[in-house]
């Protein structure tokens, strides 16, 4: 079991976490409707990560014996001024989430929930990733600048990015499955 003000965090944190889900379908979505595939399929994978993260904890608080609550969603934002806009909207979205799994860590310390404490170090690490991953985009975002071409360009370089992304996805999965 989970105690009860750690157990309504964690609840919290399935909510933001689909959010997040749905803040990425949005995006992917407006970057579709703006010609911007590479953007757009970056968007999509990284929606569907968010639905990992929000699976992982709803598995691991039902597994602790305690009830998972699937959340409700509010409308993500379905506009947007530029790709620019989009990547440091991203990046404030991840820092909020940072600051969201730095706080349920905390609790968990303070409460002696050790299982709990395990359980959010993939969090921790996972979010010191993305943040990294995003700074890096937005650098490459004003190295380009804003001429002409510039979304060519970028999106271009975000397509990179994102196989690239991928192709370390699935040798971790390759390297992290039973040998046959
Ligand atoms: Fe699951 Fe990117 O926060």
């Amino acid at each position: 079991m989970i105690n009860k003000n750690l157990l309504d965090a964690l609840n919290t944190q399935i909510g933001l976490e689909a959010h997040s889900s749905f803040v990425y379908l949005a995006m992917a979505s407006w970057c579709d409707k703006e010609g911007l595939k590479g953007c757009a399929d970056f968007f999509y994978n990284q929606s569907d990560e968010e639905r990992v993260h929000m699976l992982k904890i709803l598995h691991y608080v039902n597994e602790m014996d305690c009830h998972a609550v699937t959340p409700a969603v509010p409308q993500p934002a379905i506009e947007y001024k530029s790709i620019q806009e989009v990547f440091k909207l991203v990046y404030a979205q991840e820092q909020k989430i940072t600051a969201a799994i730095y706080d349920l860590l905390s609790l968990a310390i303070e409460t002696k929930e050790h299982s709990t404490h395990n359980f959010l170090q993939w969090y921790i690490t996972e979010q010191r990733e993305e943040e990294a991953l995003v700074r890096s985009i937005l650098d490459k975002i004003k190295l380009i600048g804003e001429g002409g071409q510039s979304l060519y360009y970028i999106d271009k370089e975000i397509e990179k990015i994102n196989k690239a992304r991928m192709a370390a996805e699935t040798a971790a999965d390759a390297a992290d499955a039973p040998a046959a």
